[in-house]
């Protein structure tokens, strides 16, 4: 799918550059046209005359050519390129990025750059997890970038901790994926549930679980980009989509979180129940603090809340696809299969939490799918965004009376 793309590879200041020689590589072998733009403290860290022999192209760092005074355009190139990929992106450039102060080669052919942009932090972990970092990284993400979240692991600085920049791989796997997305899904409206169910107890307790919503936002992500027109209904989480076009709704509690779906419901084509939703909620939540002092708080009277993948499947018109989760610890297949059937759902994705790498949290899943018939897909323990995007491919080719 790279082949004969034109990728702008822009390089900052950071230890991991010298990853970008290997990226440069992977893209050229693969058929892509490169053009490296690095920014002045680059330079420090891997040679132009690196870059430039990889990539068969002189490197553009400065805005003239010192030799000749040439000018480079940064215009051009930005209209030239089918992707641009930052790789690494240090705090500051990000910051630059983020703010529009344009006083280098790269920064002002980002700011030309028609085409996507991927961008791939790496800095220390202390940087990474600053406000300000994380403010102008949500910034970059709010403009339609797509950033390639960094790993954990042992950095340069040997603390350990997020900052690395993703491998060469996968940051070539992100671009590779993107190119050979396709619109199978165009037109059509995907409705998912992500993340826990918050169930108040008075103004600052309740009752939640440890659902972080990844696997939900992943499928968000993939199914965007199949052309789908993506709405994630999502209970208290933290992240967020990284396809520009995923809208999100956010919810505490399984009532909103039920009313919210309700009218998006009518009008999806595939809705994919993926929240962890609380299965009971205070009959009597306080509306202020319960005082221990005052309350002898040793029982809660609790009601069950509504099942939202029932309720809403239960109305599913012809042509409707509706896809749940199934979290389980034990009895694995008869579980999955016993809700498939008493939720009217077409399809179940099950993880189970014996399997390590599995389930809530983590970066990883591992998981099964079935259908009314049996089993249609087992998917071996990979990124919930790899297991998001083949979930979402299945459900592409996937016709409930062929089945
Ligand atoms: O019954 P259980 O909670 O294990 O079922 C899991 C599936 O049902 C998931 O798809 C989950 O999103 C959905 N569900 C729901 N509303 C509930 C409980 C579960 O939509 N109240």
């Amino acid at each position: 799918m790279m082949r004969g793309k034109h990728i702008i590879l822009g390089i900052t200041g950071g230890i991991a550059a010298y990853k970008s020689a290997t990226l440069a590589r992977l893209l050229i072998k693969a058929g892509a046209e490169v053009q490296v733009v690095m920014t002045p403290n680059a330079r420090e860290f891997i040679t132009p005359v690196t870059m430039s022999a990889l990539t068969g192209k002189p490197v553009v760092s400065e805005f003239f050519s010192a030799n000749t005074g040439e000018w480079h355009s940064h215009v051009n190139l930005g209209l030239w390129a089918d992707a641009m990929v930052i790789a690494p992106a240090t705090a500051s450039s990000i910051a630059k990025m983020a703010h529009g102060v344009a006083d280098n080669m790269l920064i002002t052919t980002y700011l030309s750059a028609k085409a996507p942009v991927f961008v791939a932090p790496a800095m220390d972990l202390d940087m990474m997890s600053h406000p300000s970092t994380a403010a102008n990284i949500d910034l970059l993400r709010s403009y339609g970038n797509h950033i390639i979240e960094p790993a954990e692991g042992e950095l340069a600085s040997h603390l350990v901790g997020k900052g690395r920049m993703e491998e060469p791989e996968r940051i070539f796997d992100v671009l590779d994926r993107f190119f050979s997305d396709t619109d199978e899904l165009a037109g059509k409206k995907v409705l998912i549930t992500a993340g826990p169910t918050y169930e108040p107890i008075d103004p600052v307790r309740f009752i939640g679980n440890y659902s972080t919503g990844k696997m939900g936002f992943a499928l968000a992500d993939a199914a965007a980009s199949h052309g789908a027109d993506v709405t994630v209904v999502a209970g208290p989480v933290d992240v967020r989509p990284s396809h520009p076009g995923v809208k999100v709704i956010g919810v505490e509690s399984a009532r909103q979180m039920l009313e919210a779906c309700t009218p998006l419901f009518d009008e999806a084509s595939i809705t994919i129940f993926s929240a962890a939703v609380a299965d009971y909620t205070p009959a009597h939540p306080q509306s202020c603090k319960i005082k221990r002092e005052k309350t002898d708080l040793r029982q809660l009277d609790l009601i069950r809340n509504p099942d939202i993948a029932a309720t809403l499947s239960s109305r599913k018109r012809p042509g409707q696809l509706t896809v749940g989760f199934a979290l389980e610890t034990d009895n694995e297949t008869d579980n999955a299969r016993h809700k498939l059937k008493n939720k009217n759902l077409d399809l179940i994705v099950m993880n189970s939490l014996r399997c390590s790498g599995a389930g809530f949290g983590c970066d990883t899943n591992k998981v099964t799918v079935f259908s009314p018939q049996g089993v249609i897909a087992d998917i071996p323990l990979k990124s919930k965004q790899e297991c998001a995007r083949d979930i979402i491919s299945i459900l592409t080719r996937y016709d409930p009376y062929t089945h």
